[in-house]
């Protein structure tokens, strides 16, 4: 099999993880019981078959390094759980910083904090540039949340070069229909907007929702309060940045409820930055309802998850459907990626909805029976 070429903007904890099960998901390992993985295999592709050929960044610590170094320098703070790595070659470039790195972030100690690099941005022509002699066939976006300009910036970057485009973050580009129209007429698969974690508070709230729903239980009220202590909880602390993050994970969970809740019923939101919670992140759920008979009931639940390697195998995974669409000469919104994979895509669908579509979309173009059926 070929390899797939990807480029990453954002070498924070997400990518650690990602870039770490690269490496972690041997061939080797095909035969044992795989944990953490979805999928194998998806249309022949491995997550070793993925590599690495272009990262940028702004931090200090990461900009000028090999990516297979970046990834562990502060304030990357997630699991390590695989550190033998060998140099990837691929050396990490300045980006772009625009709204990137929020003024807030400045009032902490440097080793939980953003610091800029002191050398010369990137531009939009160089870093098109690195994406077409790099190779790059699909890039990852990880701008911090609120990162408006940075992620569009970042997403025009793709356009240019002629690439696939992975938005990981809750700026709305996959779900703004001017954005995804640019991805359909330049012919460029695009999966978006904001990474739904393999089992994080999202998957869990919404299958909670989704169930109260076919069981006829009546959805009264509901929070998920959401406690971490990595960059990206320190970022979210500025309340301006926020606004997308709460429409995202809010939006994921009205889309499967019965009836749609008012407002003031719902709360879903990250809640606190709690530093030595480090990666970890620990989500409070509560759902107030009605049984049979108007009869009330409650459910709380608190999940408690790594932040980052609880995204990773989702990203190999939409990686992997974007090549296959690659592969396919298919260009536009992957819907049934989109939909499995994130938590505001353009189209919402129940997860077991969502998670037939893409075993169909991958058998489809593999020529295999999908899992689903
Ligand atoms: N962990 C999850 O399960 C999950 C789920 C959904 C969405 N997300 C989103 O993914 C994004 C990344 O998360 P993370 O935990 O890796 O964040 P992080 O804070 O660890 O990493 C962000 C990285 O972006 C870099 N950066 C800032 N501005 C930049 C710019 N202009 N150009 C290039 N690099 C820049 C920072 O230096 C940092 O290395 C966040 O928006 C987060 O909300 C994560």
């Amino acid at each position: 099999m070929s390899k797939i070429k990807i480029a990453i903007a954002g070498i924070g904890n997400c990518t650690s993880s990602l870039v770490q099960g690269i490496y972690y998901y041997t061939p080797e390992r095909a035969g044992e019981k795989v944990p953490g993985l979805m999928h194998w295999e998806v249309g022949g592709y491995r997550p070793c078959d993925i590599e690495v050929v272009a990262a940028f960044d702004v931090d200090k610590r990461k900009v000028g390094k090999d990516v297979n170094d970046a990834i562990f320098e502060k304030p990357n703070c997630t699991t390590v759980f695989h550190r033998d790595l060998p140099k990837s070659g691929t050396i990490v470039k300045m980006g772009k910083i625009l709204d990137g790195v929020s003024p807030h972030m400045a009032n902490y100690d440097e080793n939980r904090t953003f610091i800029v690099a002191d050398v010369e941005e990137g531009t939009k022509e160089s870093i098109v540039q690195e994406l077409k002699d790099s190779g790059a066939e699909i890039l990852l976006n990880y701008m911090p949340v609120g990162s408006e300009e940075a992620a569009k910036f970042y997403a025009e970057c793709a356009l240019e070069a002629g690439i696939g485009f992975i938005n990981n973050m809750p700026v709305f580009i996959a779900s703004n229909p001017e954005w995804a129209k640019k991805f359909e007429d330049a012919n460029l698969p695009i999966v978006g907007d904001d990474i739904k974690a393999q089992l994080g508070a999202t998957i869990t709230h919404r299958t909670l929702t989704d169930l109260f729903a076919k069981r006829g239980v009546v959805l009264d009220r509901t929070y998920q309060l959401n406690t971490g202590g990595n960059t990206d909880f320190l970022n979210m602390k500025n309340q301006d940045r926020l606004a997308s993050k709460k429409e995202s994970k809010t939006e994921a969970v009205q889309a499967v409820a019965g009836a749609r809740l008012a407002d003031e019923n719902i709360h879903v939101g990250p809640s606190d930055y709690i530093p030595w919670q480090n990666d970890n992140k620990v989500c409070f759920l509560r759902m107030e309802g009605d049984l049979f008979g108007g009869v009330p009931m409650n459910l709380e639940l608190r999940l408690s998850v790594e932040d980052s390697p609880n995204s990773a195998g989702v990203a190999i995974d939409m990686i992997r459907c974007c090549k296959l669409a690659l592969d396919n000469n298919e260009g536009g919104i992957l819907t049934a990626a989109s939909a499995y994979f994130c938590k505001h895509p353009p189209v919402q669908f129940t997860d077991d909805q969502a998670y037939e579509m893409t075993e169909k979309f991958i058998a489809e173009r593999t020529g295999l029976k999908s899992a689903a059926e």
